[in-house]
């Protein structure tokens, strides 16, 4: 894993890239939350340091599109798909089955960091819905009770 310097220096030398230009921001935003992982308030400063404008521009643009993200994300990601075909087929009951067993609601992540609980719209599966997906692993033709057992794997 890269320590963060070397983080901070791949993100300092991509910006460079961009020659420190504002309009390239959300494509700098997207570098930052794939070296990071998220945008903490410290990359933000960073960034608006590096761009020469207020960090108030930058968060403005964070909080405003829903792909970044300022929480740090667990070490498992669960998407549980809330598209029409897994909606109809019960998708609302698995993602409360998974909000109650790990004790936290859609967008979060557990206080030991082991999960973030997300939903995603269709994830090309819906011969399978309901759909679930840990990481890289798709689940389909979930029931409620198959989401204890699941979890218990990880
Ligand atoms: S609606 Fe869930 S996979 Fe398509």
């Amino acid at each position: 894993m890269k320590s963060n310097k070397e983080l901070f220096a791949e993100l300092d030398t991509f910006i460079e890239e961009k020659h420190n230009d504002p309009s390239e921001l959300i494509a700098i935003l997207h570098k930052a939350q794939g070296l990071f992982g998220y945008l903490p308030m410290n990359v933000q400063q960073f960034i608006a340091d590096k761009l020469k404008i207020n960090v108030s521009r930058v968060y403005g643009v964070v909080t405003f599109y829903s792909f970044f993200t300022m929480v740090p994300k667990g070490d498992n990601v669960i998407n549980i798909c809330l598209g029409t075909a897994c909606f109809v087929r019960g998708a609302n009951d698995l993602l409360a089955r998974v909000e109650e067993i790990l004790k936290i609601k859609n967008g979060e992540t557990t206080p030991d960091g082991k999960f973030t609980l997300t939903t995603l719209r269709c994830v090309g599966a819906c011969g399978l819905a309901p759909v679930m997906q840990i990481n890289d692993k798709t689940y389909g033709n979930l029931k409620v009770d198959d989401i204890d057992g699941i979890l218990s794997q990880y």
